[in-house]
């Protein structure tokens, strides 16, 4: 058996042949993307072999051509996803706009019962998050914007379930049978291993329990119980509109759901979903305490729905044809054109650009239209894209946050910003640090730092705390609202200060970018000469990966 981070993703196509027009490279490039995300992030170029089972030589240039395009970086030998690739989940997460029109309310609730709350669609015969309101617990309980869990294995799949058709459950079964285990999904730990189908002792969910409504959940019964128990499940969600999970994913875990229903075709827009710890509820005491409050908020949203204004134009896509040329005159074999271009079709997609003609899918990218419809036409083969006949248009599938997304979001400002410092500190030849504002705001704190190779370093630690005045140039920088600071022997005699400020994507400042020197080594003029422009540039570039990363998910700046 492969290791679980090396299997293929759940929504891979099916056995279904693939189309004469499909681009290749494309679909290698996309196998690639999610061999890294199914893996966490990174991985080595021997390890991506094995996963997606190309040679060495087409795993290179893959991975050369993502490096080009910003969306992998590489660390020594290992490839490494970067927050530019979020710009793809991004564009799906824009053109379905639920999580901008319900995120708030998701939010309220959660600070409303004191429990995460999380808004999931339906993935074929999985379920994926859309948005995430988490509580900060000693034990974490949520998943990731992005990540796939197995319908059968979860709260709101029954509800989706409701609206499958024949091929639906023909599918869902045929997965059941290949993969008992659950072991595509990597996001969930793997189910024991039971035939689908065989009668589980402990599971008073074989039969009808009118009687005792509380096991419904199939409690502990982790995806080994039978597969009859699931259509049990969806029968009971399609008559009762609520849905529970009672630790089918792992022992505690429990969640309930309410289907969020679009006004205009009735059918399902996303579930919500309320999930707690057997520690503070079981799943009966779920559905009796908080199953009325989320039906109400859930109410609240679906009028939210009603009332939503039509999408503002989003910004304009970035138009990368000739960007690509560009880069394949520079690097030759090792950039793979049809990839890069194939990638920017899905960032043609946004908030007022969810479903497109291929005709404007061609205008938004600067593509060739032939080049275009061969890679939507990849793309519905990938299952990324869907096209409806009725109205000639294309439109992003869930599965495009299988594209990088889980393994970024949630990350820290720290985190994004490190590979920048470690560029700037090797530029500069300088000792970097990001400091920030506590959340009480009396205090300022070193959040990053990378050290040059100096025998006289200045040494501030990560963690070392500052009292917020603007006695310092960072505290300048971050109360006071200037565009740099420089400040001589201020910290200590000797060092001298250089700061600039970091935006978020409102433009407020949430953190300084800072270099520390020495006087005898760099002279104010040398600081504001040659530090000031190696700064504003690094600072820049954290800032475009800070705006990316958390357009849809909160970045924690410390
Ligand atoms: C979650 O949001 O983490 C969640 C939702 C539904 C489940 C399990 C977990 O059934």
């Amino acid at each position: 058996m492969p290791a679980r981070t090396t299997t293929p993703t759940a929504t891979a196509p099916d056995s279904s042949r693939v189309p004469e027009e499909a681009v290749t490279p494309l679909i290698r490039g996309v196998a690639v993307l999610e061999a890294l995300t199914a893996a966490g992030g990174t991985m080595s170029p021997s390890a991506l072999e094995r996963a997606t089972g190309l040679a060495r030589s087409t795993v290179d240039r893959i991975v050369a051509t993502l490096a080009r395009m910003e969306y992998v970086r590489l660390d020594g030998r290992d490839a490494v996803l970067t927050p530019r690739v979020m710009e793809l989940g991004n564009a799906y997460l824009a053109a379905l706009r639920l999580p901008v029109l319900l995120g708030s309310r998701a939010d309220a609730l959660a600070d409303e019962l004191d429990e995460s709350v999380s808004l999931a669609v339906a993935d074929r015969d999985g379920i994926r998050f859309i948005h995430q309101a988490t509580r900060r617990r000693a034990m974490s309980l949520s998943f990731r914007i992005g990540d796939l869990l197995p319908a059968e294995r979860t709260a709101p799949g029954p509800l989706f379930a409701t609206e499958w058709t024949e091929a639906d459950w023909t599918r869902w079964r045929t997965r059941r049978s290949r993969d008992p285990q659950d072991r595509t999904f990597p996001a969930v730990p793997p189910a024991p291993a039971t035939r689908p189908d065989e009668p589980n002792e402990n599971n008073e969910n074989n039969e009808d329990n009118e009687g005792d409504r509380d096991d419904r959940g199939g409690r502990g019964d982790r995806g080994g119980r039978g597969d009859r128990d699931f259509v049990h499940r969806t029968e009971r969600a399609a008559a009762d509109g609520w849905s529970l999970d009672d630790q089918l994913i792992e022992p505690g875990l429990v969640a309930v759901s309410a289907p969020v229903r679009d006004p205009r075709t009735g059918r399902l827009a996303c579930v919500a979903n309320v999930v707690s710890h057997t520690s503070r509820h079981t799943a009966a005491d779920l559905r009796d305490t908080l199953l009325p409050r989320l039906r109400r908020a859930v109410a609240v949203m679906e009028e939210d729905l009603r009332r939503a204004p039509h999408a503002e134009p989003g910004p304009q896509p970035a138009g990368l044809a000739t960007w690509t040329s560009a880069s394949k005159q520079e690097l030759g074999r090792e950039f793979i054109e049809s990839l890069a271009r194939g990638l920017t079709v899905l960032t043609a997609f946004g908030e007022d650009r969810a479903a497109l003609t291929l005709t404007e899918v061609a205008k938004a990218t600067g593509l060739a239209r032939a080049t275009a419809r061969r890679a939507l036409i990849t793309y519905e083969h990938l299952n990324l894209v869907t096209h409806n006949a009725a109205d000639r248009t294309f439109s992003l599938s869930p599965r495009v946050l299988s594209l990088g997304f889980p393994p970024l979001a949630g990350t820290s400002l720290p985190r994004l910003a490190e590979p920048h410092l470690r560029a700037l500190t090797d530029r500069i030849q300088e000792t970097t640090c990001l400091a920030a504002r506590t959340e009480t705001g009396d205090e300022i704190q070193y959040t990053a730092r990378v050290t040059a190779r100096h025998v006289m370093r200045v040494d501030i630690r990560v963690g070392t705390r500052l009292p917020a005045t603007t006695d310092t140039a960072v505290g300048r920088v971050l109360l006071a609202n200037q565009d740099h600071a420089l400040a001589d022997e201020e910290l200590e005699e000797g060092v001298r200060t250089l700061a600039v400020p970091l935006h978020d994507r409102t433009g407020h400042t949430v953190a300084a970018l800072t270099t520390s020197t020495h006087t005898a080594r760099r002279t104010p003029q040398d600081c504001l000469d040659t530090l000031l422009p190696a700064l504003t540039t690094t600072a820049t570039h954290i800032e475009t990966d800070l705006h990316t990363a958390s357009r849809f998910t909160p970045v924690p700046l410390t």
